[in-house]
């Protein structure tokens, strides 16, 4: 019995090795490379797989940055394997939950098209796991408050020495300097990035936005230096460090606000409406309401049926070239030729008044007729569309930005897709996992571990909840 197990358990592992290394060669171009340059593949468009097929993910996020960045990377073709903690999880599973006992909209949103492995990263048998995890894996991505991977025993140092290739991907809140070790979340970074203080209206106070700049929009960065990263390991073969801080990110995303600033000290922003107003600039940056961040003057009108409706509004663009179109449309011709708007520094001391005209006449019309009217005269306005139509809206499934993914707890529910389209990589765009749904097929197939060990570790409480050992099926 038990030579016969050793001998399965040994097949398990030639197994798993087999497949390792049809994987590094599946890795060399097919065609003969003509000055280390594949071929172009013959394979029709969208048949040659996915871009980062062959890049395998040891992701160690949780909440939002990170797994923004890691489900990029799976919708691209990654093997993301994500590492949860026995019994618990991500914490976002069980967090604003709408379906009793259903992993929450929050977490599936979130970490879909990846594997889920629980392992104990301070169990001594989850930490060789975790080893071995480091030695299969071509990037690590985490955002643990800091020093938490330190920690864990994963220094840079110890996965280097593991693993040369491996780059170690991170969101913090801050990089280097007086806040690097504090934890952060969302909104915090929306107001250290300089974001919150330029947002929201003059007389009012500083406006969070609801667009998750500081989280998604980290995790966004993040995903480029890791291509990036994965791309310089083509030529040097060593992987690197990649640290993405949110304040950062966030300041990257409000650069105009950044500029505007330096403007400041040459004169007033004229292209804000304060300037109109006649009301004097203080020393930084100020709120703008819905002033365009460009040279295009733009604010939000009232449309037809804004009594009722919230979102019955539209962002409306006086662009120069179309000024001429727009006087038509609103029955004052005559701007056209007069002094005081027919061009536009004469206009920027009266865009109140001129917006307030512009709206008596969009408030006449649904925010659907404006968009149609001003589209076939090229002039840029934008409804604002409510989450519900948004998830309504025909094209967006049609392009896969929108998409319906059945779960086996919940049912079926939206997700964002790949907002990225690659003409020749189709996205993968899959269920998010249950909690350790994959952690017997990764233990045995990824790590080549044998029935016997995997047994072991079931018992060892390394891949289970501290107070519920798992029964030894298997042993
Ligand atoms: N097994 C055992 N322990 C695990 C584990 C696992 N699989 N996974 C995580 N843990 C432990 C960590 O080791 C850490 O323990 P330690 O502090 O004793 O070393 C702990 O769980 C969680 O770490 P932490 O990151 O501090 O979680 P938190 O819930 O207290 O803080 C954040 C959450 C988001 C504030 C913090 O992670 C952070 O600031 N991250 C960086 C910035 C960021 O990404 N923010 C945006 C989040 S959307």
């Amino acid at each position: 019995m038990g030579t016969k197990k050793k001998a399965k358990s040994r097949a398990v592992v030639k197994k798993a090795t087999t497949k390792k290394v049809v994987k590094l060669k599946a890795k060399k171009p097919a065609a003969k490379a003509q000055n280390g340059v594949p071929r172009p593949s013959a394979k029709p468009w969208g048949q040659a797989g996915r871009a980062l097929d062959g890049v395998r993910i040891l992701d160690f996020t949780h909440v939002q940055s990170g797994p923004t960045c890691t489900q990029l990377l799976a919708y691209m073709g990654a093997d993301v394997i994500k590492v949860e903690r026995p019994g618990i999880g991500d914490i976002t599973r069980g967090q604003l939950r709408d379906v009793k006992g259903a992993d929450s909209l929050y977490f599936t949103m979130l970490n879909g098209s990846k594997r889920s492995i629980t392992i104990d990263s301070k169990h001594p048998k989850g930490k060789e796991i975790l080893d071995r995890l480091v030695k299969q894996c071509d990037v690590l991505v985490e955002n643990f408050a800091p020093g938490a991977l330190d920690r864990m025993g994963l220094t840079w140092e110890h996965i280097h020495k593991l693993n040369p290739r491996m780059i170690v991907a991170s969101v913090k809140g801050f990089g280097p300097g007086p806040y690097e070790d504090c934890k952060v979340y969302e909104n915090v970074a929306q107001c250290a990035g300089g974001a919150a203080s330029t947002t929201g209206f003059r007389d009012g106070p500083p406006l969070v936005t609801g667009a998750q700049i500081g989280d998604s929009g980290t995790g966004l960065h993040l995903g480029l230096g890791i291509v990036s990263a994965l791309y310089q390991r083509l030529r040097t073969g060593r992987g690197q460090r990649v640290l993405c801080a949110m304040q950062d990110g966030v300041l990257n995303l409000a650069r105009v606000k950044l500029r505007d600033q330096q403007r400041l000290k040459a004169g007033p922003l004229t292209e804000y409406s304060q300037y109109g107003e006649g009301i004097p600039f203080g020393a930084a940056t100020p709120r703008a309401g819905n002033d365009s961040g460009g040279g295009q003057p733009g604010w939000i009108l009232k449309c037809k049926g804004w009594e009722n409706d919230p979102d019955a509004y539209i962002y409306f663009i006086t662009q120069a070239p179309v000024w001429g179109a727009i006087c038509d449309l609103i029955g004052r011709p005559e701007w056209k030729t007069d002094p005081d708007y027919a061009a536009p520094p004469a206009r920027l001391p009266r865009l109140r008044m001129i917006f307030d005209t512009i709206e008596a006449w969009t408030k006449t019309k649904t925010k659907f007729e404006v968009m149609d009217i001003c589209n076939k005269h090229d002039i840029p306005v934008g409804p604002i569309l409510s989450m519900k139509e948004i998830a309504e809206e025909p094209s967006l499934r049609a392009t896969g930005t929108v998409v319906e993914v059945d779960h086996p707890t919940r049912g079926p529910y939206l997700t964002v897709g790949n907002p990225i389209k690659l003409s020749d990589s189709p996205p993968d765009v899959r269920r998010s996992p249950l909690l350790g749904e994959h952690t017997e097929e990764i233990l045995r197939k990824v790590l080549g571990y044998s029935e016997k060990d995997v047994a072991e570790i079931k018992l060892s409480g390394a891949i289970t909840a501290p107070d519920k050992p798992a029964k030894a099926e298997a042993a």
